[in-house]
């Protein structure tokens, strides 16, 4: 998939450079054939961000149960010029963020990069369009001195392009614990091509939403005002919409769990009957059996050492760390090890597979 075949002006700083719409629904329609004919079932996480599905994620962060954003928003209100002044703000750099949604948190961050480099750059990275078409209006007439370059596509193959261009030092974003949404093996491998990319003077800021009270996290994924449950179904609309799906949703349900061994939060769909469902751009039917499940999305909880050993597997060094006030959740700088062999090693390793225990996680 490319970046930046079309180009649509925003504002005279804001260009929004986007994939082909083509592409993304080619994807799309890949993608959900062969997870609805896999054993068990899966529809990949990144197509939860339709436009309905960023508005419910939205709101879903603001509901009580759902403590990561406020508690990602704490750090980077209170340590965005820390974690600049680690970085290193002399020189004019670029800030890219992977996956930045709506963008709230990452304002105090920028407002803080603008203070102290205006020079900067800003390049969020998106899959989802309308998201991202809020957020550089958002960041036009708040920050209108800001260069914004959003970048509309899957970050896995963003990356190749934002690294052709390596003449400024950047800093890379990857926040909201999204990184949480891939097993350990795939956090590491994506890691790896991030840090593949980095000169010395780069680094990456991660957030990881931390082991906590088992109760806490079942409850921020099973909202009492539902919001979860419509997000996760809100999948079987965005095929029924796109791809001419025949799914009935009220014969599906939301189901969540988490096992605090592992630190995995698991979401699923759940077909109440025997059902067969026709979707028209794939030209098949799928059998679904009463109470058989379809994997959405992991969201993984990490100690600090279970952090510390992924980075380490990516080739990365944990420079610095920032936590809120009652350590739920961590923000991490991350910078290469030089000399580099691990993410030279694990680049490109598309064909790996998945750990045991999470057959149905896919390689990006
Ligand atoms: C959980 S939300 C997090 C948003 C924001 N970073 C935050 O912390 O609130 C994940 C965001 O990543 C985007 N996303 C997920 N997978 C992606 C992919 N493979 N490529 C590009 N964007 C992706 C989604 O569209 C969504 O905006």
């Amino acid at each position: 998939m490319n970046v930046g075949s079309i180009r649509e002006s925003v504002s005279p700083h804001n260009e929004l450079v986007v994939v082909t719409a083509n592409e993304l629904a080619r994807a799309f329609a890949e993608d959900v054939r062969s997870g609805l004919s896999a054993s068990p079932k899966r529809i990949n996480s990144k197509y939860l961000y339709d436009e309905r599905g960023d508005a419910l994620f939205r709101q879903i962060t603001r509901t009580s149960e759902y403590y990561l954003t406020n508690c990602e928003s704490e750090i980077l209100e209170v340590s965005a010029e820390a974690i600049l002044r680690s970085f290193g703000v002399d020189d004019p750099f670029d800030v890219v963020e992977l996956g930045p949604g709506d963008g709230s948190k990452t304002d105090y961050f920028l407002e803080a990069t603008v203070r102290l480099q205006p020079q900067a750059r800003y390049i969020p990275v998106d899959i989802a369009e309308s998201a991202l078409r809020d957020l550089a209006d958002h960041l036009c007439a708040r920050h209108p001195t800001l260069r914004v370059e959003p970048r509309w596509g899957d970050y896995t193959q963003a990356l190749q392009e934002l690294r052709e261009s390596p003449d400024r030092p950047e800093l890379v974003l990857f926040l909201g614990s999204s990184i949480g949404n891939y097993t350990d093996d795939q956090a590491a491998q994506l890691l790896a091509s991030l840090c593949a990319g980095m000169s010395p003077c780069d680094a990456l800021l991660v957030g990881f939403d931390l082991r906590k009270h088992p109760s806490i996290i079942h409850d921020a994924y099973n909202d009492r005002l539902g919001l979860t449950r419509e997000f996760n179904l809100n999948l079987l609309r965005r095929i029924n919409r796109e791809l001419g799906g025949r799914f009935a949703l009220d014969g599906f349900d939301h189901f969540e769990t988490y096992d605090p061994v592992a630190g995995v939060a698991t979401s699923y769909l759940v077909s109440l009957q025997d059902q067969e469902v026709w979707i028209e751009a794939l030209d098949s039917t799928y059998r679904f059996r009463r109470w058989e499940l379809v994997h959405t999305e992991i969201s993984r909880k990490y100690s600090l050492d279970e952090i510390e050993a992924i980075a380490k597997r990516a080739g990365l060094r944990v420079s610095r760390r920032f936590f809120d006030q009652r350590s739920f959740f961590v923000d991490v700088l991350m910078q290469p090890e030089s000399p580099n062999p691990a993410a030279e090693s694990m680049v490109p390793l598309p064909h790996e597979r998945s750990p045991a225990g999470y057959p149905w996680a896919e390689n990006f």
